[in-house]
C-alpha cells in the first residue's frame, strides 16, 4: 500500500498542532517538512525549532524534505526521535555520497531529491546506497504549483531501473499532487505521495486524506 505524506507548509501555521492532528485522523501515514533556505529555493519556511516542536505532539513519523545549502552543517539537528527520512537535494550536494552516509549514520533513512530539470543520470552511481528517491514534480519552494507531466515519465524509467538492478529505494512524488492524478502515479511506480493543498486546502481535511487513501490502497 502506498503512503500518504501531507506537506504541512500548505497548514495554518497558526494552528499547526491541530493541523497536524487532522491528518492523523485521516490516516496519514508520514507527516512531510519543507525546510526553505531562501537560497537552494526563493523562500523560506520554518526550520529545526517547528520540528522539534512537533516532536510527542503526534504518533506520525517525519519525512524532512530538506531544499537547503549545505545541509551537512545542519543535518544532526533534523534527527528527532519521529524522524523516518532526511531527504537532501542532489543540486545542494557536492559530495552527495558522503552527505547519504552522514544521513544514515544518524540512524534513519536517507533521500535524495531531484528537481524537475536534473536528469535521473545524476544518481547513478547513488542508487545502491539511499532509501528513497524523491522526484520533485514542481520546482521547489512554493505549495500550490501545478504538476509538471515530464515527473510521470521519470518516475516510470525510474521505477524500471529499480526493478532492472533489483534495488528496494522508496519513490515519492512531490509538487501538484492531488486526487485526480495519484491513481496514474500509484501506476508508475510511487511508494510515497506528498500532498499540501490538495489536503490541506480541502473542507474536510480528515476526510481528504480517506479519499487520498482509498486510491492509494
Ligand atoms: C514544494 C514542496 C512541496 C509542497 C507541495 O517546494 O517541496 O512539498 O508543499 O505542495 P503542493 O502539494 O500544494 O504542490
Ligand atoms: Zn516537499
Amino acid at each position: 500500500m502506498a503512503k500518504l505524506a501531507p506537506s504541512i507548509l500548505s497548514a495554518d501555521f497558526s494552528k499547526l498542532g491541530a493541523d497536524i492532528a487532522l491528518i492523523e485522523e485521516g490516516g496519514a501515514d508520514v507527516i512531510h517538512m519543507d525546510i526553505m533556505d531562501g537560497t537552494f529555493v526563493p523562500n523560506i519556511s520554518f526550520g529545526v525549532p517547528v520540528v522539534k516542536a512537533m516532536v510527542g505532539k503526534t504518533g506520525l513519523p517525519f519525512d524532512i524534505h530538506l531544499m537547503i545549502e549545505h545541509p551537512d552543517d545542519i543535518l544532526e539537528q533534523f534527527m528527532t526521535p519521529q524522524t523516518e527520512y532526511i531527504v537532501v537535494h542532489q543540486e545542494a550536494c557536492k559530495h552527495l555520497h558522503r552527505t547519504i552516509q552522514h544521513i544514515k549514520s544518524l540512524g534513519c533513512k536517507a533521500g535524495v531529491a531531484l528537481n524537475p530539470a536534473t536528469p535521473l543520470i545524476m544518481l547513478e552511481d547513488i542508487l545502491e546506497d539511499v532509501d528513497l528517491v524523491l522526484i520533485m514534480s514542481v520546482n521547489p519552494g512554493f505549495g500550490g504549483q501545478k504538476y509538471i507531466p515530464v515527473a510521470t515519465e521519470k518516475i516510470k524509467a525510474l521505477d524500471a531501473v529499480r526493478k532492472a538492478r533489483g534495488l528496494k529505494f522508496e519513490i515519492e512524488v512531490d509538487g501538484g499532487v492531488n486526487l485526480k492524478n495519484c491513481a496514474e502515479l500509484k501506476a508508475a511506480g510511487v511508494d510515497l505521495f506528498v500532498a499540501g493543498s490538495a489536503v490541506f486546502g480541502a473542507e474536510d481535511v480528515p476526510a481528504r486524506c480517506r479519499e487520498f487513501k482509498e486510491i492509494l490502497k
